[in-house]
């Protein structure tokens, strides 16, 4: 044999030597959830070491993960069930808690980088992304009311914005209103391929955002399709995107590699809510190592071309000491 490729993995030196791909807390953004009050702090039931965080809370909670090196976080707010009607009113409302909650942050931590998500269901009583009516979403009226919020994040200090929500034209209609309003260097992150999934049942339950009465297989995608993916991957190109995500993330890494190899934008995973409860539930169990089994999936993402991966794990990583120099 004059090819034995285990020559190339016979010392520790040598297999990192010749490691294609890394993973750093450069890569990893971390979503938190907001919720209203002071001092709160209550766990996700279902995804164990996760918080909803009032926003005194979540100023503390920054400045910690700030101080072992992760830098970017996404924010999304659990909404009293009462403030919620079918056009998402305090989705844009001045001093809403999503909108103190950014200022709050970026007056604090001036170097955190704030993501937002842009999409109705929290604040819609229909726990819809559009607007319903008659059993049906509609997309341009909806248009109008994600521009309205994007702009609110924008004011309140918005590093990247990130439409969640699926509905046709949204990055090119948020683009133009950001640069019509002075906002030419908020930066847009597009879910363009979201699949209609089962992985984000605990994150519905962490926001108590479900949809009341049917589902969102008429704007997210079918999880048998791939090339529809590259149709999206394409309009938000054309439309103005900086970031192109792939949700949710470990089902979906055929997904992250196929725009990767076709689009030059750096490529975003979420890694989902349901992706990280089923990894917990198996590590409580005794089940699998939890550091291994957490690490081997992150390193996927980078395998299959993600530059930022959004997930759950990011803090534990670096608090873990996970990350090798
Ligand atoms: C809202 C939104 C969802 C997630 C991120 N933004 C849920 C949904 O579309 O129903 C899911 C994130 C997760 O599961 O971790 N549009």
């Amino acid at each position: 044999m004059l090819q034995r490729p285990r020559r190339n993995r016979k010392s520790a030196v040598i297999r990192d030597m010749i490691q294609e791909n890394h993973l750093s807390a450069a890569n990893l953004i971390f979503p938190l959830f907001i919720v209203e009050g002071h001092q709160q702090k209550t766990e996700v039931s279902s995804m164990p070491g996760i918080f909803r965080y009032s926003i005194d809370n979540l100023l503390r909670e920054v400045e910690s993960c700030l101080n072992i090196g992760l830098k970017a976080f996404d924010l999304f707010p659990n909404i009293e069930e009462s403030l919620k009607d079918k056009y998402a009113s305090v989705s844009h409302q001045k001093g809403n808690l999503y909108l103190r909650a950014i200022e709050q942050v970026k007056k604090n931590f001036p170097e955190a980088c704030i993501v937002t998500d842009v999409a109705m269901d929290p604040y819609s009583s229909d726990g819809h992304d559009g607007i319903v009516e008659n059993g049906e979403i509609l997309n341009d009226e909806t248009l109008e009311i994600l521009g309205k919020m994007a702009l609110a994040h924008a004011e309140a200090g918005a590093d990247i914005i990130a439409p969640s929500d699926m509905m046709d034209g949204r990055i090119g209609y948020i683009r133009e209103l950001l640069d019509t309003h002075g906002f030419k260097q908020v930066s847009l992150m597009s879910y363009t391929a979201k699949y209609a999934s089962a992985f984000y049942g605990p994150f519905r339950d962490a926001l108590n955002s479900a949809p009341k009465a049917g589902d969102k297989k008429t704007y997210q995608m079918n999880p048998a399709n791939s090339r529809e993916a590259l149709i999206e991957a394409q309009l938000d190109m054309e439309e103005g995107a900086d970031f192109l995500m792939v949700k949710p993330g470990l089902p979906y890494l055929d997904i992250i590699k196929l725009l990767h190899d076709n689009f030059d934008l750096p490529i975003a995973a979420y890694n989902v809510s349901g992706e990280y409860a089923m990894l917990k539930a198996a590590i409580r169990n005794g089940w699998l190592d939890e550091e291994r089994s957490i690490m081997e999936t992150l390193l996927s993402f980078r395998r299959a071309g993600a530059t930022s991966i959004l997930t759950y794990h990011a803090k534990e990583v670096l608090e873990k000491g996970w990350l090798k120099a």
